[in-house]
């Protein structure tokens, strides 16, 4: 298979085959995934955790995000691997202005992103048409967005009451006039992350802990494969118990996205 673009990614979009998505941090586990099938690899801030032991993604540097995002380039290039790297904005280093954003954005796409991710609704729409309109493709992040896990008050779930929920469809809206090419909807009601999946936006959104009506899926790689130094998600499933090897797994995993029994709703919607 060749580089996925995000020409494909919109096409999956728009024809409805689910995009299947795995975080990775380092050349081997990205390429294994990146072998998997898997469509894009996320290097998510989540590294904070998994990888530098920390309780949260608030104190991940953009140096950190250029590391990693260089090791998963370099596994997928060592590799002939195709997947489409993702990478976090980390915390800080786009909130402040216009010029830090592309600054960052820069940053990591030199170090071999080929998108970046930022969390966020209201405010950050004009940061995301401002790296849109100088060519750099942008996911968005709405629902629980944990680099704001102070102000959310913990890792909770989104947009459960009315004014959440239509507070979040406006920024969804948003984010997709803008030009965001992807969108993480994280820990939110099934229904609400379907319903910003159906005519509302154009993007491709990606669902964690958000029911299997969006058009993709992301986890954490350490997460299903069953690896977790804190308590473990309640929307996560293991496939690492399942299949018993992490190619497998990963295998298992973007097997089970695309033909849409992962995420089983009943269990892992809100
Ligand atoms: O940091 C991360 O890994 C993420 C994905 C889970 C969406 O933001
Ligand atoms: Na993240």
């Amino acid at each position: 298979r060749g580089q996925v673009t995000t020409r494909q990614i919109a096409g999956m979009r728009a024809g409805g085959e689910k995009i299947a998505i795995l975080t990775a941090y380092d050349a081997t586990f990205a390429a294994v995934a990146d072998a998997a099938g898997v469509d894009c690899i996320m290097v998510g801030d989540s590294l904070g955790m998994v990888c530098q032991g920390q309780t949260s993604t608030v104190g991940v540097s953009l140096e950190s995000m250029q590391y990693h995002t260089r090791c998963v380039a370099q596994g997928l290039a060592r590799a002939g691997g195709g997947a489409l790297i993702v990478t976090d904005l980390p915390f800080g280093a786009y909130q402040v202005s216009r010029d830090q954003a592309i600054r960052s954005a820069v940053q990591l796409m030199q170090a071999g992103a080929q998108m970046v991710k930022l969390e966020g609704g209201g405010w950050t729409t004009d940061i995301v048409a401002f790296l849109v309109e100088r060519g750099i493709p942008v996911c968005g992040h709405l629902g629980l967005t944990p680099q704001t896990v102070s102000a959310l008050g913990g890792y909770r779930v989104q947009g459960r009451d009315d004014v959440a929920a239509q507070r979040l469809r406006a920024d969804a809206v948003a984010l997709d006039q803008a030009g965001a090419t992807m969108m993480v909807l994280e820990m939110v009601p099934a229904r609400l992350a379907a319903t910003v999946t159906g005519d509302m936006t154009a993007c491709a959104t990606i669902g964690i802990g958000a029911g299997n009506g969006t058009a993709g899926q992301v986890l954490v790689m350490h997460d299903m494969l069953g690896l977790n130094l804190g308590r473990m998600a309640k929307f996560v499933r293991n496939f690492m118990l399942e299949t018993g090897e992490v190619r497998a797994a990963f295998a298992a995993y973007v097997r089970a996205v695309k033909d849409g029994s992962f995420p089983d709703n009943g269990l892992h919607g809100w």
